[in-house]
């Protein structure tokens, strides 16, 4: 089974998926943890282009999704293999956040075609100032108009596409709750 953690920056993915393999493990599962970009060479490289503040330009945001679709089809190996071990595996973004994030969807559909989709994807659904309240103090680059934006993107792409929404305007601990109801009937584990 491959879950899925999608939701705008600051939305609590990298929390939470921390949070959900602590308790996957006490569940006695084996968990194998994603996060994209991974440290694949393209996905190294997205890191690093990412640090620019500048990379916004849509020529910059084609190559990052060029570069973000061929990180994927070679972490899908990686998600298979981890499969057939029968491990659970857990991923912070998938290529719903290209969805989410980028324009032309016709496009990102087209590149992303042979990659792995998730199983399952759970939505952290966060209003898009209190997501970046969360980032005070620290270098940010996103602003309130463009998440508030990507985070309507998710929005549909939840209905389309049976995402199950969590509210993650709440507290950590009531976040992870949540995540633990829509997983364990699913898991059938810790129920
Ligand atoms: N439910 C919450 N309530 C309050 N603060 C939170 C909550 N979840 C996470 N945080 C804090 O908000 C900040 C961002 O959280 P986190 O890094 O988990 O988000 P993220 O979705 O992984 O963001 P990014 O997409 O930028 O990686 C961290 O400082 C974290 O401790
Ligand atoms: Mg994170």
């Amino acid at each position: 089974m491959y879950v899925c953690l999608e939701g705008i920056d600051g939305s609590g993915k990298s929390t939470q998926l921390a949070m959900l393999g602590e308790w996957l493990e006490t569940c006695g599962l084996e968990v194998f943890r994603v996060f994209e970009p991974t440290e694949s060479p393209p996905g190294l490289l997205i890191r690093e282009m990412l640090t620019d503040s500048k990379a916004t330009t849509p020529h910059i945001q084609r190559i990052l999704g060029l570069l973000f679709a061929a990180d994927r089809m070679i972490l899908m190996d990686k998600i298979r293999n981890a499969e057939k071990q029968g491990q659970i595996v857990i991923s912070d973004r998938s290529f719903y956040s290209s969805l989410a994030y980028q324009d032309d969807p016709e496009w990102i559909l087209e590149i992303n075609r042979y990659i792995k989709k998730p199983d399952l994807v759970i939505l952290l659904d966060v209003d898009a100032k209190k997501a970046l309240s969360r980032f005070e103090g620290k270098d940010h680059f996103e602003n309130p108009k463009f998440l508030k934006k990507v985070r309507e993107n998710y929005l549909e792409l939840a209905q389309k596409n049976n995402f199950l929404v969590v509210n993650a305007n709440n507290g950590v601990r009531k976040v992870h709750e949540d995540i633990k109801i829509i997983l364990s009937p699913r898991i059938g584990r810790c129920v």
